[in-house]
């Protein structure tokens, strides 16, 4: 067994828990929207066709903020094909994803559903196809309290009040040679700023999002943050930050290991940000939006979109079974996410339900938790009041990809008005436990409320619509706080939650 230790003290904040950590996103793409979040024919769908099941398992995961409409897909959308009377909506091609819309869930219904669900929106513009006018009619239809065209327009759909929607990304993915209308990181950085420019003219309030590299194995990487953040720094808010390059093939200790290299980036897009902050004489700072985020399993067939003239609606595309492995690493990436909270102020785990998704639907039936749903869940409801960065001692494994990394990962919160003290800790170690000391006589006097930990000897296993409650956290009986020090031991490939009130 391997030997941890961890010291907390409540003096070394990082910063606020911030809810927009625990964002995700609905991208019209596979079966996220239609049978995903809207089935109208689904025994638990209320009269806007949304499932009662998935809004249940939405706020059962705690989400908060929900990005929305892509994507790939939202550099082809035309957003007025999705308002009005639904019968005279047209159906479109989306190129995206070799698919066809036939726009029944558009901006009004995502607002309804995301009302319902309890979450804040985080509305895409096109900027692949379109520019700064179709980026403004979508602003005005959404903030504008009326009186003008497309407020009036919303107005006679049914909804008086202005949606008043604050965070806005401008494009998705513009360096991605699959985007539609990508663009070289000057052109980009040109319509994004001059698109942020004209969207605050109309709307000060927005808090806006330009597009930072698609992924930093991209070529580009570093140089297209800073050439787009030269031309747009002024009219911006936050850089966007996606990762997907996790996936277990075959080396599950560089797998584990994950969070080192989203802890790499972050700082990495921290860097170029305040590199151009400090050339260009700025005050303020960037900060960064992680809105995709996830394993993706991208070689596998389901992520292949159709072909030819095939052109469906709502095909099963990017449905990743997830394992307990799979969660662990999820698991990892929200320490990574919290312990970065100084600077990434808000994330979207990609995607909600169905496309690489912590829920899962059949068309019509049965919906359940993937192991993902697990660790999200469970940082989200317990994450409170300040970040504590965490001295720990651990020892190393090597791993291909990272070299050596410590098998033993954490991030603590405290809130101050409480006095609760959370932990999170992951074990990433392929085959050894972890016996963990930490040290906690900065909280003298806390006691243990619950420790939870998600592991099983087969880190293959996978919940279906059949067993999606097998393996889940369970009370981690090894747990004990005594003389201001709490141990547990944390099984290899395992992810924890302790949880520690004053007594
Ligand atoms: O989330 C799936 C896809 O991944 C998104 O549409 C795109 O932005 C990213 O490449």
């Amino acid at each position: 067994m391997h030997a941890a230790t961890v010291t907390l003290d409540p003096a070394f904040v990082v910063g606020p828990v911030r809810p927009r950590t625990f964002g995700s996103f609905v991208e019209h793409l596979g079966r996220c929207v239609y049978t995903g979040i809207h089935d109208p024919g689904h025994p638990t769908a209320d009269a806007d066709g949304f499932r009662g099941d998935v809004l249940d398992l939405t706020r059962e995961l705690g989400v908060t903020t929900v990005r929305y409409p892509g994507g790939n897909f939202v550099s082809g959308y035309r957003w007025e094909d999705g308002i009005g009377p639904v019968d005279a909506r047209p159906t479109r091609l989306d190129l995206a994803w070799h698919s066809s819309d036939p726009n029944t869930v558009g901006v009004d219904e995502f607002m309804r559903w995301a009302a319902k669900a309890g979450v804040e929106p985080m509305m895409a513009v096109n900027l692949g196809t379109r520019g700064v006018q179709e980026a403004l009619d979508l602003l005005e239809y959404c903030n504008v309290p009326g009186g003008s065209f497309w407020s009036d327009r919303r107005r006679a759909n049914g909804v008086e009040e202005p949606y008043r929607i604050r965070m806005w990304c401008l494009g998705n993915e513009m360096d991605g040679p699959w985007q539609i209308g990508h663009k070289t990181p000057q052109e980009y950085g040109r319509l994004a700023a001059e698109t942020a420019r004209a969207m605050r003219m109309m709307d000060p309030g927005v808090e806006l999002v330009v597009c930072g590299s698609s992924s930093s194995d991209m070529p580009t990487f570093g140089e297209w943050e800073r050439v787009v953040l030269t031309e747009a720094y002024e009219h911006v808010d936050h850089v966007s930050a996606h990762a997907y390059y996790w996936e277990e093939d075959g080396d599950l200790a560089s797998f584990l290991a994950s969070a080192v290299d989203m802890d790499h980036f972050v700082e990495s897009v921290a860097a170029t940000a305040d590199q151009v902050r400090a050339a260009g004489k700025h005050t303020k700072r960037i900060t960064i939006s992680f809105d995709e985020w996830n394993v993706w399993y991208q070689k596998r067939a389901e992520s292949r979109p159709p072909s030819g003239d095939d052109w469906p609606v709502a095909p099963v595309l990017l449905e990743d079974r997830y394992n307990v492995a799979d969660a662990v690493v999820v698991g990892n990436l929200l320490v990574s996410l919290l312990r970065n909270t100084d600077r990434v102020h808000a994330a979207s785990l990609a995607q909600l339900v169905n496309v690489i998704a912590p829920i899962m639907t059949e068309p019509g039936g049965r919906s359940w938790r993937q192991t993902t749903f697990h660790p999200f869940a469970l940082t989200a409801r317990h994450a409170a009041g300040d970040v504590l960065r965490v001295a720990v001692q651990s020892p190393a494994e090597e791993t291909a990809r990272f070299g050596d990394v410590p098998v033993l990962d954490a991030v603590a919160t405290h809130d101050p008005g409480t006095g609760d003290v959370v932990l999170f800790a992951v074990n990433r170690s392929t085959t050894r436990a972890v016996d963990l000391d930490v040290d906690l006589r900065g909280f003298p006097g806390l006691r243990l409320v619950e420790a939870l930990t998600l592991s099983n000897p087969d880190h293959t296993w996978q919940a279906t619509a059949d067993d999606a409650t097998s393996v889940v956290p369970v009370v981690n009986t090894s747990a004990k706080v005594a003389d201001d020090r709490a141990r547990a031991e944390l099984p290899a490939v395992s992810w924890s939650v302790l949880r520690l009130a004053r007594a």
